[in-house]
């Protein structure tokens, strides 16, 4: 019998990554079986030549997803080739809980959910649910609470808001479920029916789903390479008279810009002036390393600030947070209990565990880190394309050459098995809609599918199948 190796040939990224990849893909492949016994650390650290450290974060890492299970004293062993057996089956459900998330088809390469890759949070539950068990007056956490949230709970949201330059007052902080409720909660306290809500010209699908089921009306705002621009913006305002704007100034979704310094203060003093609260949705303001201080620190009396755990440390975790100008937590918070009472404290509680210890920072690191080798790999694979990216980003808007709409692009990328978001999805109804589609990188469980579905892609790009007669 030969001795089973994991090949690392052309896999970028970190060793121990690329350790865990090979063995992901063959567990899927069948190469190794659900029970097969993997060689032990220091045996396959002296075979790929490198250290006993590296092979066992990679061994931890196919163990977070699922794929192996630990005895002590016997060694590591596959759980599950996701082909076979009720314990594979049970196991594949728990690792991926974001099946609804996922495209249709289980035969997809989802590059339309703007995911981030399930990252090391579950080992880190394990650890923090052990705790918590052995913690005193846990009781407290199976009562009602205020809507804003817990105090210790605002102090910790505090806490991971100075990470990214937001200073806040705990008492200012506000806990929601996630930032898509934050959205709905600011939107609800601050806007009503046939109110003008101004966007960037591209924006986040959900506002526009808040915007029917409210009855506000949406306008969007010229942009640039830098996020909205300020001169369209006080013409807006002059022009609407709106009521609130809604902007992504860090890592705007899908368009990647993160907007300067000077046009940051720029909003903010248009919006003071014609008082018009600013909506700044933040929600992967976490993952650049390098940022400018939010928009809603130079807008006093009208800035709302939202970000939530999602993006940058679990989206399960259904924990966001924000932060409202002083004398107006009152508001939001009745928002907030209108629509759910408060967030469910034992997740307040596991936010603010990771906030304290340390954890939260680390996945939030290992998803900067995710994020620049999947993009790395991306720029890599449709090297020469037009597009628009960020090194630290999840996301890519690919602009297409005019002889390939998007929609026929879409249709032919179901057909070859991968998916991505449509122009439409970001654009308000009656605006003009670029040719261009949204790429997520971070949904593919692995690099390799990643890879395999971004060259999908390219090779669809580089020569689109001629339309098929049939449908005529
Ligand atoms: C810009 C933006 N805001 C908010 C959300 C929702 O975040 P959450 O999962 O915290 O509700 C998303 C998710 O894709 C997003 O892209």
């Amino acid at each position: 019998m030969t001795i089973w190796t994991p090949s690392l040939e052309g896999r970028p990224g970190p060793k121990y990554m690329a350790i865990a990849e090979a063995i992901a893909d063959d567990i899927a492949a069948g190469e190794l079986e659900t029970g097969q016994r993997l060689p032990t650390h220091r045996d396959l650290a002296y075979r790929l030549g490198v250290t006993v450290g590296t092979v066992s974060r990679a061994y931890a890492e196919i163990s977070r997803r699922g794929l192996t299970v630990g005895e002590v004293g016997r060694g590591t062993f596959v759980s599950s080739n996701g082909k076979t057996g009720a314990m594979g089956g049970a196991l594949d459900t728990l690792v991926s809980p974001s099946v609804f998330h996922r495209a249709p088809r289980a035969d997809i390469i989802d590059m339309s959910m703007n995911r981030p890759t399930t990252g090391q949070a579950g080992e880190h539950l394990a650890g923090v649910m052990g705790r918590l068990a052995q913690s005193d007056g846990l009781g407290i956490l199976t009562e009602y609470q205020p809507p804003f949230g817990m105090p210790s709970h605002r102090e910790a949201g505090a806490k991971l808001l100075r990470g990214i330059g937001m200073q806040a007052d705990p008492g200012a902080v506000i806990l929601t479920n996630g930032g898509q409720h934050a959205m709905a909660a600011l939107l609800l306290a601050l806007v009503d029916p046939g109110d003008v809500v101004l966007t960037e010209a591209l924006t986040y699908p959900a506002v526009k789903a808040l915007a029917q089921a409210m009855s506000f009306r949406l306008k969007s705002v010229a942009m640039d390479g830098d996020g909205m621009i300020p001169e369209a913006l006080e013409a807006a305002c002059r022009k609407s008279r709106p009521r609130a704007i809604y902007i992504m100034p860090t890592l705007h979704n899908p368009l990647n810009a993160i907007m300067p310094l000077e046009r940051r203060r720029a909003i903010a003093e248009i919006c003071e002036r014609h008082g018009v609260a600013i909506i700044e949705d933040d929600v992967y303001g976490f993952l650049p390393a390098e940022r400018p201080a939010p928009v809603c620190t130079y807008a006093p009396e009208q800035g709302y600030f939202i970000t939530s755990t999602s993006k940058s440390i679990a989206p399960g975790l259904r924990v966001g947070y924000v932060v409202a100008p002083p004398g107006k937590s009152e508001t939001i918070g009745r928002a907030v209990q209108m629509t759910g009472w408060m967030i469910p404290p034992l997740m307040g509680e596991i936010a603010s565990r990771w906030i304290e210890d340390g954890t939260a920072a680390e996945l939030i690191a290992w998803h900067r880190e995710n994020a620049r080798f999947r993009m790395a790999l991306a720029k890599k694979v449709l090297d020469g394309f037009d597009m628009v990216s960020h090194p630290e980003s999840y996301h890519i808007w690919l602009k297409l050459p005019a002889s390939l709409a998007a929609e026929r692009l879409i249709g032919i990328c179901m057909q070859r098995g991968i998916a991505v978001s449509p122009p439409q999805s970001f654009t308000l109804d009656g605006d003009p809609v670029p040719n261009a589609v949204r790429l997520c990188l971070g949904s593919a469980d692995t690099m390799k599918l990643l890879e395999k579905g971004l060259r999908v892609l390219r090779d669809i790009i580089d020569a689109p199948s001629q339309p098929d007669l049939a449908l005529f």
